[in-house]
């Protein structure tokens, strides 16, 4: 394998994929990104050109596709609408997106017999209660809340669909919440650090009690990586970092980090079916495939992701007030 086709690598995690693999392979990358308002041509600055494409267009655009896969040796398929609170507001484009953009993905994997690695989400088994010993396994039956989720839920029963009639050489990953650098201002942990920068009170949806399992994006992209390279074709692999934490507790340490009193936020309206907790049993991808999260310390890798947002406005200034724009009108 010389020649990865990342699509989706000018968003969060898909950026930090791209860094990960040029640091730690030789394998170059073409990154097909429709630089949505989620996509930044910033998050791929520094990476060597000799190594590192960008191509801009549209996972769902066919012929352009079918050039990209038959050119590449393998692909690793990131892109999607990824925010639930704009897919309560407008969902047709994760239809068009995750659904028909997977689906063309899917059918030039097939005609070209390349190697396919699709990034899912944690949130495509529902949610738990917040007492419930269980956490989620690869048995877990699918029970998506939101359009953003279900749309997610059904690319991956695409992908598995393309595997058992066709024989595609594909692998499917579900991960938790991620947090680092390069986020976009919209997602939790960069809206309320931007917010604090800015001297807005943060803002929890509901009672704040909602839990989410977080992860570093770098653990993801070695995960990523790991199954790419080991991971057994037709199988899915939950990636999680014992990382559960509810909203309360993580606004308090921003704000105790940014030398805030720790209850210094607001509580606001609650979002449409807001799922209540994720939490992920990763022992299939550890014991199978030898992966490991190296971030353990979720307050040492939050600080570190605070300093990126203080000393990188330029990066998320031009999102900041179209993102609370969109939230104004939600009543968030
Ligand atoms: P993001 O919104 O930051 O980035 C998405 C990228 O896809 C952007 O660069 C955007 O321009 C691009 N894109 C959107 N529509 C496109 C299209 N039609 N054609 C080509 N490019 C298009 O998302 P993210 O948070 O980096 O998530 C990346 C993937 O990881 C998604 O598939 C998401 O479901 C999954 N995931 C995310 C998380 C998380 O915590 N953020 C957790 C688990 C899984
Ligand atoms: O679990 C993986 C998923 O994590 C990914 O598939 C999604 O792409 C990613 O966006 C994320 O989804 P969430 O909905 O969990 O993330 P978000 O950052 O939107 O919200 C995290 C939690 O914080 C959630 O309980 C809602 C809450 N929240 C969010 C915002 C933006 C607030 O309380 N206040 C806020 O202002």
């Amino acid at each position: 394998m010389r020649k990865l086709l990342v699509t989706g690598g000018a968003g969060f995690i898909g950026s930090n994929f791209v860094h990960h693999v040029v640091a730690h392979t030789d394998l170059s990358v073409t990154v097909l990104d429709l630089l949505t308002y989620a996509g930044n041509r910033a998050s791929l600055a520094g990476l060597p050109e000799d190594r590192v494409e960008l191509v801009v267009g549209d996972i769902a655009d066919a012929g352009l596709v079918d050039d990209l896969v038959a050119a590449h040796d393998a692909v690793v398929h990131f892109a999607a609408e990824s925010h639930n609170d704009n897919s309560l507001h407008d969902p047709s484009p994760f239809v068009r997106t995750n659904l028909i953009g997977t689906f063309t993905i899917l059918e030039a994997a097939r005609r070209h017999g390349t190697r396919l690695h699709h990034v899912s989400t944690d949130e495509v088994y529902g949610d738990l209660e917040l007492d419930d010993p269980q956490r989620f396994t690869e048995q877990t039956p699918y029970n998506p809340s939101s359009p953003y989720s279900s749309t997610k839920a059904g690319s991956d029963l695409l992908v598995r669909a393309w595997v058992r009639s066709f024989g595609l050489e594909a692998t499917i990953s579900n991960c938790s919440n991620n947090y680092g650098p390069r986020q976009h201002v919209e997602k939790f942990i960069p809206r309320q650090v931007t917010n604090v920068l800015d001297g807005v009170r943060p803002r929890l949806y509901g009672a704040g009690q909602n839990v989410r399992d977080w992860i570093h994006a770098d653990d993801h992209s070695a995960a990523v990586l790991t199954i790419l390279e080991r991971g057994r074709a037709g199988e899915t692999y939950l990636i999680g970092a014992d990382g559960e934490k509810n909203n309360r507790e993580v606004v308090e340490t921003i704000l105790t980090v940014m030398g805030r009193p720790a209850d210094d936020y607001d509580l606001v309206k609650d979002r449409p079916g807001h799922d209540l907790r994720y939490a992920i049993d990763s022992t299939k991808l550890r014991t199978e495939l030898g992966w490991a999260p190296r971030f353990t310390d979720f307050a040492t890798g939050l600080a570190d992701t605070i300093e990126w947002y203080r000393a990188n406005e330029a990066w998320w200034r031009p999102q900041k007030s179209a993102a609370e724009a969109k939230y104004a009108e939600l009543g968030h």
